[in-house]
């Protein structure tokens, strides 16, 4: 049974560049998610998938130590989670072609325009996350947010090496279209739309 502590990761050292299989004992595919929030989505895709490595990345300290906990309570040792911010992880540090799998659930909108540069989606991010995914890797997104919805379509518009795919793959996750990540119940009980998009590395 992990502790807390086996499933909090440091982010790396300035410099460093690294596989998140080193995280994990032994090799074998890796998915990341990014903003993982309470851990929702990690603890359900690690318990119905033990063979896949999860890492989820959070910034905030709180949701962090939460999902950890949670993820030592019910005693899944394929999650790692670390604290940092998630830009930088995927500019600065992921090698090339590390991960079967992106998964990004509700990002922050930041709807205010003067914000819009906090976004996470922009065309840098956008390439290196692409270039992190393995062929035939998929990346998969969703949020409540119209206006970031229209901006993320243009973002990832411009990745050729992206084609889009059905949302919907249970193979990944996703069931009847649901990811039941917190925000998603809440949105969807609230009778919100919510927007999806994924995508394959050709
Ligand atoms: C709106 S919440 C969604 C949480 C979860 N994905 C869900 O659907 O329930 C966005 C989460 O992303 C985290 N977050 C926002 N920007 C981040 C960043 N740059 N790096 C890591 N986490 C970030 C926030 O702290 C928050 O927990």
């Amino acid at each position: 049974m992990p502790a807390m502590e086996d499933i909090m990761v440091d982010p790396p050292a300035s410099g460093q560049r690294i596989d998140p299989v080193s995280y994990f004992g032994a090799p074998g595919d890796v998915e990341l998610e990014i903003g993982c929030g309470k851990g929702g989505f990690l603890l359900r895709r690690a318990r119905e998938c033990p063979q896949v490595r999860l890492l989820g990345i959070e910034w905030a300290n709180k949701y962090y130590r939460y999902a950890a906990d949670r993820m030592a309570r019910w005693g899944v040792d394929n999650v790692r989670i670390m604290r940092t911010d998630a830009r930088n992880f995927v500019l600065h540090h992921l090698v090339p072609e590390c991960l079967t799998a992106l998964h990004v659930y509700h990002p922050d909108p930041w709807p205010k325009k003067r914000h819009h540069k906090r976004r996470l989606f922009q065309p840098d991010f956008a390439a290196v996350a692409t270039a992190a995914l393995k062929r035939g890797g998929r990346w998969a997104i969703q949020t409540d947010h119209a206006d970031y919805f229209e901006w993320i379509c243009d973002v990832m518009a411009r990745q050729d090496d992206l084609e889009s795919i059905p949302f919907d793959d249970p193979s990944y996750g996703v069931v009847d279209n649901r990811v039941q990540t917190n925000f998603e119940i809440k949105y969807l009980r609230e009778g919100r739309a919510v927007y999806r998009l994924a995508y394959r590395k050709r």
